[in-house]
């Protein structure tokens, strides 16, 4: 039985889609290698010699996804192809610029997989990344963190090694350490020594809870150390957990439209009812895109599905934004700036807002 669903259609409405489209955003759930546009896993197959052995679009039918599993293996094939300095430039800077700044992202905070390359080592696979990024920032004036992914399908020992590679090539635009691939195949429990360490080296933290219990938000906090959560969604399974975290306002990074398909955050009917009850409960969630081109989205439709599917208008839209500006890993002056040009920006948005009845 497929465990994933079809996206749901969300009609076209004028006035969404303009409050969408001129709403500032801060993105802080995208990982790299799932923002490459099919486009471009094209030109990098053809560039490599490489037989897709399908078209690029078949590749990215999420509706043919079976499960997560499915859809693992072929941001696989994608991590693949991405072999030299010149594809990881590429693809960072089409992630930042027209994946990001296009769509009035104004900072990033991106997941970089190293597992994911394995014919790439990690300091080359940095030296690429970064220079596609510095390059789209001094374009476009986006700001970007990045934050190094530990494929929990692998041993904890490995997450370790992983941690003390990224400690000993340090590098300024590595804020932290996130924990992807599937849940059911890797428990937080099991990365504890890894998150310690990344701790003690000063690196900020969160993980990936997709579809586990909220006990593992438990685990994230208490034993990971994680400032913030990837999803999160069944928190709101136990009120007590759930009021610790509107308390200590714990950021929830939510992604509606990949969430809704692979029936996490709701149950794969459009109704998002995870994410609305996580809302409503007064936690602090965060709106962005995931994989965008891999799930039909893009950081601008996502907002758009959640507006229209719960009928939020700008101020709840703000919300979120300003949300994820106090959930960055930037410091304190230039969160402190981001926060003014969000503002600026939302004014006009807030003050075309209807009165609430
Ligand atoms: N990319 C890597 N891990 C992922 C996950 N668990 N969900 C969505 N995209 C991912
Ligand atoms: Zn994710």
């Amino acid at each position: 039985m497929s465990t994933f669903a079809h996206s749901t259609p969300t009609p076209a409405d004028p006035e969404i889609d303009t409050l969408v489209a001129a709403l500032p955003k801060v993105s802080l759930h995208c990982h790299l290698l799932g923002t490459v546009a099919p486009g471009t896993v094209v030109d990098l197959a053809r560039k490599h010699g490489v037989d897709l052995g399908r078209r690029a679009d078949e590749l990215y039918d999420h509706g043919s996804y079976e499960d997560l599993g499915e859809f693992l293996r072929v941001l696989d094939v994608v991590g693949s192809l991405v072999r030299d300095a010149d594809d990881l430039h590429r693809i960072t800077y089409e992630s930042l610029t027209l994946g990001g700044a296009d769509h009035g992202v104004l900072h990033r905070e991106i997941q970089l997989s190293p597992p994911g390359h394995p014919d790439v080592p990690y300091g080359r696979l940095l030296d690429g990344v970064l220079a596609g990024a510095r390059d789209a920032q001094a374009d476009t004036g986006i700001s970007f963190g990045l934050v190094v992914g530990i494929n929990r399908e692998r041993s904890g020992a490995d997450a370790v090694a992983l941690v003390e590679q990224v400690v000993a090539d340090r590098r300024d635009e590595v804020l932290g350490i996130g924990l992807d691939y599937a849940e059911v195949n890797g428990p937080p429990g099991r990365f504890v020594e890894a998150y310690r360490l990344a701790g003690r080296h000063g690196l900020r933290r969160t993980a990936h809870s997709e579809s586990g219990p909220p006990a593992h938000v438990l685990t994230l906090l208490d034993e990971l150390g994680c400032s913030r959560v990837d999803h999160g969604y069944h928190v709101v399974d136990d009120p007590e957990i759930t009021a610790r975290c509107v308390e200590e306002r714990v950021p929830f990074n939510c992604t509606p439209v990949s969430s809704d398909i692979g029936r996490y955050s709701g149950s794969g009917d459009g109704t998002h009812h995870r994410i609305r009850e996580m809302v409503d409960a007064g936690l602090l969630v965060t709106i962005d895109s995931d994989d965008p081109p891999m799930f039909g989205t893009d950081p601008t439709h996502d907002f758009r599905v959640l507006a229209h599917a719960l009928g939020y208008g700008a101020p709840q839209l703000a919300a979120f934004t300003r949300n994820a500006v106090e959930a960055c890993w930037l410091d304190d002056g230039d969160k402190a700036a981001l926060a003014r040009q969000v503002d600026e920006l939302c004014a006009p948005l807030l003050a075309d807002a209807p009165a609430p009845a």
